[in-house]
Parts: structure tokens; sequence; C-alpha cells
């Protein structure tokens, strides 16, 4: 009874109350709703990546992009450049290679060289080495806005020959004499797969490479292969090598994205401050960034993470290859190896042995 009359004679405040406790969770739940999914979202979608990267290939060693300040110890990281300076140094003179000359090899070359004057800064583009990267970086530094680098759809390398012409070997020795020069390299063979991959294989039709690749599978496509082959486009790894050797045995001129560093940077001819290696990547471009006093202007980050070859594409490619052409590919990239201490450990042992090659070409 009490309650049937507290009821009634509390109608409208306590309905009141509800409706107004219910108004204002909605109002306030749903936008915080919102929010917190975004923001996790935001946080998971790169932890998420790296997770399936990390599934996906346990040895990759090269391609994680983390946040923040490596925390490195600089007298470690500095020992380790000097130790590069001094091998490079001592290799060049075993070699003979800090002679200058009028070949290829001896010839100081400036032309892929850019310089930066007004923050002293002076960089050899290796291209399959971080060179996205470094190329928005260096077209910041040029005066780019962030804003009209995303959104511009020239070619970068073009936005900064503009603001960088190629300098003279004589400019480009009086300019590193006064400035923080660097180069960055990386293994001779993941860099060439990582061309081949990210310039013949599956490139858009009426490109350059596209035209190239078509070139390659006339010659050296061979009609009798089994099944697959006439379907794929894109020349497979071992075609493209086949035709990489064979442009080296006729001393053909290379494309400046397998060109060897050596013939590239004569890093012999020039003094680099730094000598970077993607392995290490993250520690070496921290120390440039300070040195040269840049930590304004630039973020140390890789741009073009996530599309370089990871130990399991090295084996899934290189294994397509004879072993006698991974031979000739080292031979090709021998003062690479030696300049910067990479080994060929590991990539002879995937190649197949000259009698197993039957239909090998057909399969990319
Ligand atoms: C850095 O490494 C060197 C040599 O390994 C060591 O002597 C030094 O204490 C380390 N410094 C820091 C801050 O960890
Ligand atoms: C260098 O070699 C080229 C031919 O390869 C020749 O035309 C040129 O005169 C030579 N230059 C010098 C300085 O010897
Ligand atoms: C070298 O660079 C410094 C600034 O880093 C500048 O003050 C100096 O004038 C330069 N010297 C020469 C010879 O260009
Ligand atoms: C060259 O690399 C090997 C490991 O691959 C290392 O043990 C050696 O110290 C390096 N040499 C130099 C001079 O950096």
């Amino acid at each position: 009874m009490g309650y049937k009359r507290r009821k009634r004679k509390w109608p409208g405040p306590w309905k009141a109350v509800r409706r107004c406790v219910l108004f204002f969770t909605t109002i306030c739940v749903i936008p915080l709703l919102l929010v917190l999914l975004v923001t996790t979202d935001h946080y998971l979608r790169p932890l998420r990546h790296s997770l399936t990267r990390h599934e996906e290939d346990i040895a990759d060693r090269f391609f994680y992009v983390r946040s923040g300040k490596p925390k490195t110890n600089k007298t470690v990281v500095l020992a380790r450049l000097k130790n590069r300076q001094r091998h490079l140094y001592e290799t060049c003179k075993a070699l003979g290679l800090d002679k200058v000359g009028n070949d290829s090899l001896h010839r100081p070359n400036a032309w892929e060289f850019l310089v930066n004057e007004e923050h002293h800064l002076v960089w050899c583009n290796v291209f399959k080495a971080a060179s996205t990267s470094w190329m928005y970086n260096f077209n910041l530094l040029a005066g780019y806005s962030p804003k009209f680098l995303k959104k511009t759809k020239a070619v970068p390398l073009s936005l900064a020959r503009k603001k960088y012409p190629r300098p003279s070997p004589q400019a480009l020795m009086d300019a590193m004499t006064n400035s923080t020069s660097f180069l960055i390299v990386r293994h001779p063979l993941e860099r060439l797969l990582s061309a081949y991959r990210d310039k013949l294989q599956y490139s858009m039709p009426h490109t350059y490479h596209r035209q190239l690749g078509n070139k390659i599978i006339t010659k050296y496509r061979k009609a009798t292969s089994p099944k697959s082959t006439p379907t794929y486009r894109w020349p497979t790894f071992p075609e493209f090598v086949s035709y990489l050797l064979d442009c080296v045995k006729h001393n053909k001129l290379l494309d400046m994205h397998w060109t060897p560093i050596t013939e590239f940077c004569t890093p012999c001819l020039f003094k680099f401050d730094v000598i970077a290696h993607t392995e290490t990547l993250q520690e070496d471009q921290q120390y440039l960034i300070e040195k040269a006093h840049l930590e304004d202007i630039i973020e140390p980050q890789w741009k073009n993470a996530g599309h370089g070859p990871t130990s399991k594409q090295v084996r899934k490619y290189y294994s397509k290859l004879k072993k006698s052409q991974i031979q000739q590919l080292c031979n090709l990239y021998r003062y690479d190896f030696q300049l910067f201490n990479y080994s060929i450990d590991g990539y002879l042992e995937l190649g197949l042995p000259e009698e197993n090659m039957k239909g090998n070409n057909a399969s990319k």
C-alpha cells in the first residue's frame, strides 16, 4: 500500500531524475567512447602491424620503426662509426681505390651528391638504402614544407635537384671540408633485391622500368619453359639477374638503383664523416642528426620502412638463383662487400646447384 502511495506521490521527480541521468550519460559516454575507439585504434594499428611482421619473420633485423629516441650508448655508436671509417680507409688503400685515375672506380664521382650549404650537410644518395627518407629530409632542409611534400606529385629527387644542383668534384671536396658528410650503405645483395622488387617486379605500365622489364622478358624468358612462365608479366628475379650479369659482362652502364656504391659514391676518393649502415640506421642517424645540429628540423624516422627485403624474402628470391649467379653477383659487388665489411655468408648456400635448374626460371 505504502509503496503504491509513494509511487503515486513522487512520480514526476523520479522520472525526471532518471531521464536526466540517462540523457547526460548518453551525451557524455558517446563522445568518450568515440574518442576511445579512435585512439586505441590509432595505438593498436602499429602494434598489430609489428606483431604480424614479427610472426612473419622473426629474423627481420631492419624494418622495425620504433617511436621515440632509441636508448643508445653514444660511446659505442661513436666507436663503431670510427671503426667503419678506419676500415674503409685501410681497405681503400689496400685495394688501390684511393688513387685518382680515369675509370669509373678511380674518377671522383660527385654526380650523386647533395650539398646543403646552409646546414653544412653533404650526402651521397645511395638508392635503396634509406634514400626515400633522406630525400625527404633534404627537401625539408631545402625549405619545402611537410604539407607541400605530402601533397605534391613531383618526384622528390627532381624537387631536391632544383635546390641542390649537381656539384663538380672540386666544389664537393671544398664543401666536404666544412660539412658533415655521410652515406648510408646496405648489404649489397639485399639492396639488389630491394631494387628488383621496387623497380621491376610489379612495375606499372608505361614506365621506364616496365619497358626494361619487357625487354628482359623478351631476351631471357625461355619459350620452352613450363606452364606458368608466359603469364608472369614482370621479369622474374633469375631473369633480372641474368640480364644484369650480361650487362656487366658487356660493360654496359648500370641503372643507378643497382650500381655498386663503390662507383656511385667513390667513397675512397671522398672522406665521409659518417658511414651509416641500414642495420644500425636508427642509432647512426641519431648521431648524425646531433652532430649536424638538425634536431629541430629532422625527426629521425624511416619513411620507407616495410618495403625492404626481410631475410625471409632473401631466402625466397636468392634460392631461385644458381650458385654461380650468386657468385657472379658477389663479384660485381666485391668492393662494396669489402669496403663496408659485409659478408656473403649465408647467400651462396641458398643458390641452386647447376644441374638442378630445370624450370626454375618459371617461378618468381
Ligand atoms: C657505454 O659503453 C661503454 C663501453 O662498453 C661503457 O664503458 C660505458 O659505461 C657505457 N655508458 C653508458 C652510459 O652506459
Ligand atoms: C679519360 O678517358 C677517356 C676515354 O675513356 C678519354 O677520352 C679522356 O681523354 C681521358 N681523360 C684523361 C684526363 O686522361
Ligand atoms: C665553415 O662553417 C662555419 C659554420 O659551420 C662557418 O662559420 C665558416 O665560415 C665556414 N668556413 C669556411 C672556410 O667556409
Ligand atoms: C667486420 O664484420 C665482422 C662481423 O661480420 C666483425 O667481426 C668485424 O669486427 C668487422 N670489422 C670491422 C673492421 O668493422
